[in-house]
């Protein structure tokens, strides 16, 4: 089982992310590093994928070979700055079923509501790996892995870019059974729910809107 919670301390990871933390990294050059880590992040969030063997034979003999077990994994983008991630994790995993699930932030309650819903079918069988960069207050997250849960998603884990204390606690106490793999633990979310330093909004950062 993966922990709780993983930090990716490669070097590589923590390079890439502290230039797209830089507000001076152009919109081009912040979608690229997001490619790069997200394929960096897929490699530790699919660490622990159960194997099993099959036959097959080189040129030289037959052999038992490894091969990642049971059926294809299912990738859950949370709209719209998932998939950012999405993209590259896809080129690691180009067999990986994709759902989307798009959720906005109701002003008055403050509570995530659901305005999009796509999901592969069989999550009960499947790996569900969910993505969005930026792990803030947690409720979109929590609530999208709730609604996982309702389509039959019984094995999920959540990969984001930055994680704020806020939203790991959160999904702690709705989702204990859900490890977190992120580059990196931010110090707090400011009033605005945006995480502290942070890069700023993921979403606009990578499409070049405001
Ligand atoms: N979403 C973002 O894009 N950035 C934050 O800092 C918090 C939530």
């Amino acid at each position: 089982m993966l922990d709780h919670l993983t930090v990716v301390d490669h070097p590589l990871v923590q390079h890439k992310l502290s230039i797209m933390r830089d507000k001076n990294t152009s919109t081009a050059g912040f979608r690229r590093l997001l490619r790069e880590i997200s394929l960096l992040l897929a490699y530790e969030v699919t660490r622990e994928l159960p194997m099993t063997e099959v036959d097959i034979e080189t040129p030289l003999q037959t052999m038992k070979a490894p091969t990642i077990d049971g059926k294809k994994l299912a990738l859950v983008s949370i709209l719209r700055a998932g998939n950012g991630l999405l993209d590259g994790i896809l080129e690691l995993i180009p067999a990986a079923r994709v759902g989307f699930i798009g959720l906005y932030r109701d002003p008055e309650t403050l509570q995530p509501v659901q305005y999009y819903c796509k999901l592969p079918d069989q999550l009960e069988d499947r790996i569900t790996i969910v993505v969005d960069p930026m792990l803030a207050t947690g409720n979109s997250s929590a609530a999208a892995i709730s609604l996982l849960k309702q389509s039959g998603a019984k094995n999920i884990r959540f990969l984001c870019l930055l994680a704020a204390p806020e939203g790991i606690k959160r999904m702690e106490e709705a989702h204990p059974d859900v490890p977190i793999v992120t580059a990196a633990v931010d110090s707090h979310l400011n009033d605005h729910g945006y995480i502290v330093p942070g890069l700023g909004d993921a979403g606009d950062r990578m499409f070049g809107t405001k």
